[in-house]
């Protein structure tokens, strides 16, 4: 790593706590050196000037260094199993749900997951979380784009988003039992007792030493029984080493 990218990762931590160290290195490199180089900056050291007192420009860096694509049922086949066969085993343990969506972006993750609980109607709370405090508002706002809600079945789409000239805004009913807060999952308190973890397509952004830690962290706040759900990509390879157990692809389960 250069001395001035080093520099960098340090000023960053100081003033968000946000550890860029812990994500893969040539990746998060890349992305940024391209962002700086586009706003005429050539060295991350002027970069992080401007950066400390230019707002928009900060706004900038924070949307370019967290990646933020999502939509509605993301890879439908697992939200299919989290339907069919997790959500009803979980519900036969525990009669009303407490749930996590870690790192949420645009907040079609933890909508999905509460369309679900209304169309098996589970009773439950959402707690939403993401780094992003501007994306966790357009969260909040519920307003999307055609292309995010190309997994929902027309049928739903009609029956939980009304449509305006700005796109599809999600129903009320959908929107109740989620809470929106801001959350870094490399520093912050984890929530704890919790039935059913969703934390998908972030991890493959961290180190290995992140990885791990993030892991351990969702087992602690995972009641015995209670079921982690990840992304397409993510699978554990050793979830025993985490007191995980495999309970269907992609879903672990804390033994
Ligand atoms: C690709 S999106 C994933 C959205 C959703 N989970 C999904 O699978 O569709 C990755 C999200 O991770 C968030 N993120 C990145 N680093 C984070 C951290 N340290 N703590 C919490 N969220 C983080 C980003 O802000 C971004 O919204």
């Amino acid at each position: 790593m250069s001395a001035d990218y080093i520099a960098f990762t340090e000023a960053v931590y100081k003033k968000t706590g946000i550890d860029l160290t812990l994500y893969k290195e040539s990746q998060m490199k890349r992305r940024l050196t391209s962002l700086r180089d586009k706003r005429g900056f050539i060295s991350f050291s002027d970069y992080y000037k401007a950066l400390r007192s230019d707002e928009q420009l900060f706004k900038e860096f924070l949307e370019r260094m967290t990646i933020n694509v999502s939509e509605f049922f993301r890879n439908r086949s697992r939200w299919d199993t989290l339907e069919t066969r997790i959500l009803p085993e979980l519900v036969k343990q525990r009669g009303s749900l407490k749930m996590w969506s870690a790192a949420c972006s645009t907040g079609e993750e933890p909508y999905s997951l509460s369309i679900l609980l209304h169309l098996l109607q589970v009773k439950g709370s959402i707690l939403a979380t993401d780094l992003d405090e501007s994306i966790l508002n357009r969260a909040r706002a519920g307003l999307y784009m055609e292309k995010s809600l190309k997994e929902v079945p027309p049928a739903q789409r009609d029956q939980f988003f009304t449509k305006d000239l700005a796109g599809w805004k999600i129903s009320e009913r959908i929107k109740k039992p989620v809470t929106f807060k801001k959350h870094n999952l490399l520093q912050d308190t984890y929530p704890a007792g919790l039935d059913l973890i969703v934390c998908r397509n972030v991890m493959i952004y961290f180190t290995e030493e992140a990885k791990i830690d993030i892991y351990n962290r969702f087992s602690d706040s995972l009641r015995t029984g209670g079921i982690l759900f990840v992304g397409s990509t993510e699978q554990i390879f050793n979830p025993a080493k985490f007191g995980l157990e495999s309970a269907d692809t992609f879903f672990y389960r804390k033994s």
